[in-house]
């Protein structure tokens, strides 16, 4: 393993290795070639897009001495490209201005543009992070870089262009650096990491380029980080190790939701709380799921403008289970609760309660009417820790419903025989017409897979038989 950090290591020597970024491209490149160099540049745009990179190259392009003029494949060996790469060059200048902010290092800067180039053909003055100036620095510089002398060129840099004074923006070529889509960080780092032997899948790769906000600079070092781990990297991984919460976090949340396992829920919370994850933090996440969930069920083709980390594919099963005005009051009580987070001094309660409330049933305006405080386990299991919440008999017989539906025909007049009474921890329990009794105890295991297909659920099921007394419908009742 090297120990240069990726991100400069795979620093863009040439223009056209600069990923993204294509008007950028093409209007450099075409400057260099038809020798169209302006006085001053300003490269704007957030963290991570290329500017100091472009910059560089730019001004390798203008003084590579391999070529008698600019040219825009500069050689990255002569003297003057390899002193440029290292800082070193007495011809281009790379001026931190985050350090050097005041008015005596543009007064410094000014004098040194008056003097004749040593080696190269242009003067060049890189000015990273140039709004970092002071007011009087700018006011220094707007006379060289309004009528520089010829052989000077100015490169501003800035992720904050609003402030930069207006005076100086205007005298500038401007380049807006973009930030870059999924895919084309995602294909960057898959680059990267053949490069480097990293053994890491796309999911993995998307997760970092999602979390990296379209800068290629954060995105490396991520995958730095997680390329230290010894083994196959996952999305987990990666949310692990930016602390974020990961995909197995999310659905294990989003399976107790749907399955209306409340136990599970606060469980998996409690967990979540005490590996050191922020209330605030989970509920982000979460918010960003049920967007997710809800682009997924209004434009199901729209993968790119998910932004969680939950995968397409197990999105897509979970939007099955709930309708477009189930996901749209899961965000409002999401929304809400992140409100109320910001001022309590008992999060992690309000993060419960917030859960609880994402149980559809519970949901403020849900077709279920039958919400009734009850403990959700007779065992006492957490039962007072839920006053608000209905073991939800609604919930249970839709779920059974839905493996009626999906039984063969000659399955379901058995079926019918049963009531699901009780589905937790994977375990559910059904109360079954006592005449039926021996068929129901023999079909347990198809039962348990059409249970889990049913809930979505990724653990196996099992499957507990009891009798119930015969109703007067002749269903078996709870
Ligand atoms: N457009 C890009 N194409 C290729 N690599 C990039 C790009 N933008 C950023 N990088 C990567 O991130 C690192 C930092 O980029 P840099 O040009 O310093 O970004 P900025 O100055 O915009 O913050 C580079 O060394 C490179 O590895
Ligand atoms: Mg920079
Ligand atoms: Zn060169």
């Amino acid at each position: 393993m090297s120990t240069v950090a990726l991100h400069q290591k795979y620093r863009p020597q040439t223009i056209a290795e600069l990923v993204g970024q294509p008007y950028i491209k093409t209007a450099l490149t075409n400057a260099v070639k038809y020798l169209q160099i302006a006085p001053a540049y300003l490269f704007t745009g957030s963290r991570g897009t290329g500017k100091t990179s472009t910059a560089r190259i730019f001004a390798k392009s203008l003084n590579c001495l391999n070529t008698k003029k600019p040219t825009d494949q500069p050689c990255g060996i002569c003297q003057s490209c390899r002193s440029i790469e290292t800082s070193n060059s007495l011809d281009v200048s790379e001026i931190d201005a985050a350090s050097n902010n005041g008015v005596d290092d543009a007064r410094a800067l000014i004098e040194r543009s008056t003097l004749a180039p040593v080696a190269g053909r242009y003067r060049i003055f890189i000015l990273d992070e140039c709004h970092c100036l002071t007011g009087n620095a700018f006011n220094a510089l707007l006379k060289c870089i309004e009528e520089p002398p010829p052989h000077v060129v100015f490169i501003l840099c800035t992720t904050e262009l609003h402030k930069v004074l207006p005076t100086i923006v205007s005298r500038c070529q401007v380049f807006n650096f973009r930030t870059l889509s999924i895919q084309a960080i995602v294909q960057h780092l898959g680059i990267v990491a053949d490069a480097e032997s990293i053994s890491i899948d796309e999911e993995a790769l998307t997760a970092i380029a999602r979390l990296s906000d379209g800068g290629l600079r954060d995105a490396l070092q991520l995958l730095g980080q997680v390329s230290l781990l010894d083994e196959d990297i996952t999305a987990n991984h990666v949310m692990e190790i930016a602390g974020g919460v990961t995909e197995t976090e999310l659905m294990s949340i989003l399976q107790a939701i749907s399955t209306n396992n409340t136990f599970n829920l606060l469980q998996v919370a409690r967990v979540l709380i005490d590996s050191g994850k922020t209330p605030k933090l989970i509920l982000s996440n979460l918010l960003q799921t049920y967007r997710d969930l809800l682009i997924i069920k209004s434009a199901p083709k729209e993968q790119s403008l998910l932004t969680g980390c939950v995968s397409y594919a197990q999105l897509k099963v979970l939007a099955n289970h709930w309708n477009f005005e189930t996901l749209n009051l899961s965000l409002a009580e999401l929304q809400k609760a992140e409100n109320y987070l910001r001022y309590t001094v008992n999060a992690a309660v309000w993060l419960e309660v917030c859960l609880l409330n994402l149980i559809p049933s519970l949901l403020p305006v849900s077709a279920s009417k039958t919400v009734t405080a009850k403990p959700v386990d007779d065992k006492g299991h957490d039962g007072k820790l839920l006053p608000a919440v209905a073991a939800n008999t609604a919930n249970l017989a839709q779920i059974w419903q839905q493996v009626m539906d999906t039984a063969k025909p000659s399955n379901q007049k058995l079926l019918a025989h049963a009531n699901l009474v009780k589905l937790q921890d994977e375990k559910a329990i059904l109360e079954v017409t006592p005449a039926y009794l021996n068929k129901f105890e023999s079909s347990k295991e198809a039962i348990a897979k059409m249970l889990q297909r049913a809930t979505q659920s990724q653990q196996p099921m099992t499957v507990l038989i009891k009798t119930a007394n015969k109703s007067s419908n002749g269903r078996v009742k709870a």
